[in-house]
C-alpha cells in the first residue's frame, strides 16, 4: 500500500511537470480571425473561402475554362519539380526583396489583374491594394476593376502599382485609361494580349453567370446561407467597372468592346507611344511570340495562359521559362503566372529564370476567405513559405536562385550538374543575379 501510494505522488509529481509544456493559447475571440488564423496554406484559405461566399461567385474564381486541362497541367507540373538543396551553407537570414522596373519590392511576387474583384468580398481593390502596401508587394488594377483608377491609388500610399489594359475597340477609352492612369502614379502598364474573345468558362454558364451577373434563383437562396457575404453585397455601392464609367448595366455593353479582336502587334507601337514607362505584355505563349514582343521593344513579358481561363490545353507557362528566358532574358524582364499557389511554387519559378511570379486566385481566396485580413493571411502564408524555402534550398537571395536548384520532370540536368560547380569559386567574378540565371542554362 505504501509503496503504491509512493508511485502516485511520483506519478502526479511527474504530470504537474508537464505543465511547462501546456502554454494556453490565446484565444482569438473574433470568428473571422480564428478561421483565418488556422489557415495553414492557401489551399486552406481556398477551403475557407467556398463557405464564405455564394457557390457561383466561388466558381467564378476558382474556376478555368472548357474541361480546366491547362489549370490543371499547370498545377501539376509546378508539384512535379524538385529541388535540389545546398545543405551546411552559413546562412542565417534571406532577402526576398527584388527590383520590378525601377521599383524596389519586398517579395518577388505581384498581385494580377482580377475583374468583378468587388464581387468576391465588397471591399475588393481596396482591401487588396491596402494588404500589397502594407506587405510591400506590387499590386496590379485590372481595366475591369471594380474601384476607380484614382481611389486604388489614392489607397496605395506609395506602394509599387501597376495598371492592366484590355485594348478597347475605341482609341479614345485606351488613351483616357492610360493618361489616368500615368497621372494617378501607376508605375508599369499591362497590356493583355490572351483574350481575343472570352473563354468559354463551363461553372459560369452553369450557375447562369453573366454579364451583367444576374442573380440566378440558385444563387440567390445560396446567399441567404451566406448572410456576411449577401449583407455586404446588398449594402454597399453596386458592382460597375468603376474606370469605365457607367452602373451594373453597362457591364454587358463595356464587355462587348473591351477586347478588340483585330489587333496587332503594329497596335501596340501605337499603344506604347501613348505610355512612356515600362511596357510589358501579359499573356505570351510561346517562345516565338517572346521574341516578337522583344523585337517589338517592350521592357517585359509575362508568361501566362491567364489561370487557364482562356484557351483549354494551352502550353503550362511556367514550363516554357528556360527556353524564353534563354531567348530573350537578357532583354527583357520575364514574369510567370498561372497556377502558383505556395512560395515553394514561386521560389521555382524563380530559379528556372523568372524575374518574377504573378498570383492571381492565390490572394483572391484570402479576399474572399475574410476580406482584407484574408489578403493579408495569403500574403503572410506565401512569403513565410518563400523565406523557408530558400532557407531550406541554402538561397540567400532571389537572384541567387539558380536553374541547378531545380530538376524539371524528364531531366537529369541538375544531377548531372553538381551544385557547387554553378556557384562561383572563391575570388572569381561571376555576373550576379537575373543575368547569372539567364547564362545558366539547363542543358
Ligand atoms: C477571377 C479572375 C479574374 C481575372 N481577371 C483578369 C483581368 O481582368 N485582366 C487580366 O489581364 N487577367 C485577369 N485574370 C488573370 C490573372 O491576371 C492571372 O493571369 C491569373 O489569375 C493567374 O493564374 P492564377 O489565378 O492561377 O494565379 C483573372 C483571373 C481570375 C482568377
Amino acid at each position: 500500500m505504501d509503496r503504491i501510494d509512493r508511485s502516485w505522488t511520483a506519478r502526479i509529481a511527474d504530470a504537474l511537470e508537464l505543465r511547462h509544456f501546456l502554454v494556453p493559447r490565446t484565444p482569438i475571440l473574433s470568428p473571422a480571425r480564428r478561421r483565418l488564423a488556422r489557415a495553414l496554406t492557401v489551399a486552406d484559405l481556398r477551403k475557407v473561402a467556398a463557405r464564405q461566399v455564394p457557390r457561383a461567385v466561388f466558381d467564378y474564381t476558382d474556376g478555368a475554362a472548357d474541361e480546366e486541362i491547362s489549370l490543371r497541367r499547370t498545377r501539376e507540373y509546378l508539384r512535379e519539380l524538385t529541388f535540389v538543396p545546398s545543405s551546411l551553407s552559413g546562412l542565417e537570414a534571406v532577402d526576398t526583396s527584388t527590383t520590378l522596373f525601377g521599383a524596389k519590392v519586398a517579395q518577388p511576387f505581384v498581385l494580377a489583374p482580377t475583374g468583378f474583384t468587388r464581387m468576391m468580398h465588397a471591399d475588393g481593390e481596396t482591401a487588396v491594394v491596402r494588404s500589397a502596401r502594407r506587405h510591400g508587394v506590387a499590386y496590379t488594377l485590372s481595366t475591369m476593376g471594380t474601384t476607380s483608377i484614382e481611389q486604388v491609388a489614392a489607397e496605395s500610399a506609395d506602394a509599387p502599382l501597376w495598371f492592366q489594359l484590355y485594348v478597347s475597340r475605341d482609341r479614345e477609352t485606351n488613351a483616357d485609361l492610360l493618361r489616368r492612369a500615368r497621372a494617378a502614379g501607376y508605375g508599369a502598364l499591362l497590356v493583355t494580349v490572351d483574350v481575343p474573345v472570352g473563354g468559354q468558362r463551363l461553372r459560369d454558364a452553369r450557375h447562369g453567370f453573366g454579364y451583367p451577373p444576374r442573380l440566378a434563383a440558385g444563387t440567390f437562396l445560396d446567399g441567404l446561407r451566406r448572410p456576411g457575404w449577401t449583407a455586404r453585397f446588398l449594402t454597399t455601392p453596386p458592382l460597375s467597372f468603376a474606370s469605365l464609367g457607367g452602373s451594373t448595366k453597362d457591364l454587358g455593353a463595356h464587355m462587348a468592346h473591351l477586347f478588340d479582336p483585330t489587333m496587332t502587334i503594329a497596335d501596340l507601337q501605337w499603344l506604347r507611344q501613348e505610355w512612356d514607362g515600362p511596357f510589358v505584355v501579359k499573356g505570351v505563349q510561346s517562345v516565338a511570340d517572346a521574341v516578337r514582343y522583344a523585337e517589338a521593344g517592350v521592357d517585359g513579358i509575362i508568361l501566362s495562359n491567364h489561370g487557364g481561363r482562356q484557351l483549354d490545353r494551352s502550353p503550362t507557362p511556367v514550363a516554357l521559362l528556360p527556353e524564353v528566358v534563354d531567348a530573350v532574358g537578357s532583354r527583357l524582364t520575364v514574369g510567370v503566372d498561372s497556377g502558383f499557389l505556395s512560395g515553394a511554387d514561386i521560389a521555382a519559378a524563380l530559379a528556372l529564370g523568372a524575374d518574377f511570379v504573378m498570383l492571381g486566385r492565390a490572394y483572391l481566396y484570402g479576399l474572399m476567405a475574410g476580406g482584407e485580413l484574408g489578403v493579408d493571411r495569403a500574403l503572410e502564408i506565401l512569403s513565410a513559405e518563400l523565406v523557408r524555402t530558400m532557407k531550406l534550398l541554402g538561397v540567400g537571395a532571389v537572384d541567387d536562385l539558380t536553374p541547378a536548384h531545380v530538376r524539371v520532370p524528364g531531366t537529369e540536368a541538375a544531377a548531372r550538374a553538381p551544385f557547387r560547380a554553378t556557384r562561383p569559386r572563391p575570388g572569381e567574378h561571376r555576373p550576379g543575379g537575373a543575368q547569372a540565371r539567364r547564362t545558366a542554362s539547363l542543358r
